[in-house]
């Protein structure tokens, strides 16, 4: 539907290899423990086909890595030394009851148990009818917008709903507890998902009502706020050059004349440029034009992910961290290279009006905005400390590994190695 057939064949390809290579020899139930469900369909659709073997490489890596033993800097390259290999003594032997206890081993993923043809690791999040013909439904749109609401900003959340075509499927989240009004005012709201929870946070739902494999057949996903000005928006526009730059994850260019700014990095160039990646100089004084957020960088208001990267970004929203600050300078371990990848669209903008809706869901009793507000701050640490300590583990996981691999026993198995943090 949405793939290139290509890219397709070759994932295809990529898995049946994949099983091909692990199971040399027999495939019995006590073998079954080790097969992966890998949770997408293929890759970044037909939107990367500039990108198209590097994609399918990605694919690859991302597929492998978790069974490699590589001494590689990088995940491209882990991919590669796995498809040089001759022979698949090492992944054969993670996958062998001896390296059962193998504390890299993915866990199960209950699927184990049922014959595989049987098996749909995805869902999406598409209305179907009740009656007829279940192929005769009307397709899982291409794209998914989300956006966290309340009720009071409901002439807001129209205005952006209706920038966005019928090719996308649309999901709200209300923290007020508010979710039927919208149905009696909105035709479109009969037709998207609503999910209420009250007071809590746009990274409380993602986390958990976006599961990677539950927003697989979406090529993009939109995780926006509900105080964006969109009068000068169109979504398939915006995908379009999304697509043609390459951008996994982005932002539509921040318009300061009419709304908030934090970064200059995000604001709107006015001068005729479809996208930008980075900044340099300018208030915000960004003399290293390499470090975030200087490229590389977007913010969490109005973030556009490919489906692979957010995948990555999913599995670093921390289940406890709810208002998810400092995600934003970290987004940057999502793709491959980061000041090619990531950036701001300047053609398709909107307007930050930073109405302070979710600052106003604390109990007045207990200290209202201001402590909903400690605590993102609190959050910030905590977030920052714990990314730094995974940076130091893998790290010492990585040399570990390779000291093994040199050693010539079998190694532990290596994680993606984090790249240097380059945030300031
Ligand atoms: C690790 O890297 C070294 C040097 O690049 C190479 O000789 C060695 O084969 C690599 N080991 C593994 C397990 O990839
Ligand atoms: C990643 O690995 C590939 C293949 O080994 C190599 O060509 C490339 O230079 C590496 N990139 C970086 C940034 O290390
Ligand atoms: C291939 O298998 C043979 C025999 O099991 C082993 O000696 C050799 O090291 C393997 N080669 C690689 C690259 O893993
Ligand atoms: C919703 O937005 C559309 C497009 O801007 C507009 O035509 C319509 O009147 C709005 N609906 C309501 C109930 O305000
Ligand atoms: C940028 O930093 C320099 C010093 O490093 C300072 O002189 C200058 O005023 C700063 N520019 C802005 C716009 O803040």
């Amino acid at each position: 539907m949405r793939l290139n057939p290509i890219l397709t064949a070759l994932s295809g390809a990529a898995v049946g290899f994949f099983i091909g290579v692990s199971f040399p020899v027999q495939l019995g139930p006590s073998q079954l423990p080790c097969y992966y469900v890998f949770p997408w369909r293929g890759g970044e659709g037909g939107g990367e086909a500039t990108a198209g073997s590097s994609t399918t490489t990605n694919i690859l890596g991302r597929l492998w890595v978790p069974f490699v033993v590589s001494n590689n800097s990088n995940s491209t390259g882990a991919a590669a030394a796995v498809l040089q290999q001759p022979n698949a003594t090492a992944t054969t032997a993670t996958c062998s009851p001896a390296a059962a206890n193998n504390r890299n081993k993915p866990p199960p993923t209950g699927a184990e148990r049922l014959p595989p043809k049987i098996v749909v690791s995805e869902s999406d999040l598409h209305m179907r009818r009740l009656w007829g013909d279940p192929r005769q439904d009307t397709p899982v749109r291409k794209y998914l917008l989300t956006m966290t609401v309340g009720f009071t900003e409901k002439a807001n959340v129209n205005a952006t709903v209706h920038k966005f075509s019928e090719d996308f499927d649309v999901m709200l989240f209300h923290y007020d507890g508010r979710t039927t009004e919208w149905d009696d005012e909105f035709p479109w709201s009969k037709d998207a998902i609503h999910v209420s929870a009250r007071k809590q946070a746009k990274r409380w739902y993602a986390k958990r009502f976006l599961h990677p494999s539950v927003v697989a057949p979406y090529e993009y996903v939109f995780l926006w706020d509900e105080d964006l000005a969109t009068d000068f928006f169109d979504a398939d526009e915006y995908v379009r050059l999304v697509r043609k730059h390459g951008l996994r994850i982005s932002q539509p260019g921040l318009d300061v004349t009419r709304g908030k700014k934090t970064y200059d990095v995000t604001t709107r160039r006015n001068d005729g440029s479809e996208v930008h990646r980075s900044t340099v100089g300018g208030p915000g004084n960004c003399s290293d034009v390499h470090t975030r957020p200087c490229s590389g960088f977007v913010e969490v208001m109005a973030p556009v992910f490919s489906r692979e990267a957010w995948a990555c970004a999913w599995h670093m929203i921390q289940n406890d961290l709810i208002h998810g600050w400092g995600l934003d300078l970290n987004f940057w371990r999502c793709v491959d290279d980061p000041e090619e990848q990531m950036g701001v669209v300047d053609a398709q903008y909107v307007a930050h009006r930073a109405v302070p809706t979710l600052g106003r869901q604390g109990n007045p009793e207990t200290g209202g905005g201001g402590k909903v507000r400690a605590r993102a701050w609190r959050e910030f640490a905590d977030f920052n400390a714990r990314i730094r300590n995974a940076d130091r583990a893998a790290a010492a996981q990585q040399q570990e590994a390779a000291a093994a691999a040199a050693a010539g026993s079998a190694a532990p198995l290596a994680t993606r190695p984090p790249q240097p943090p380059r945030s300031k």
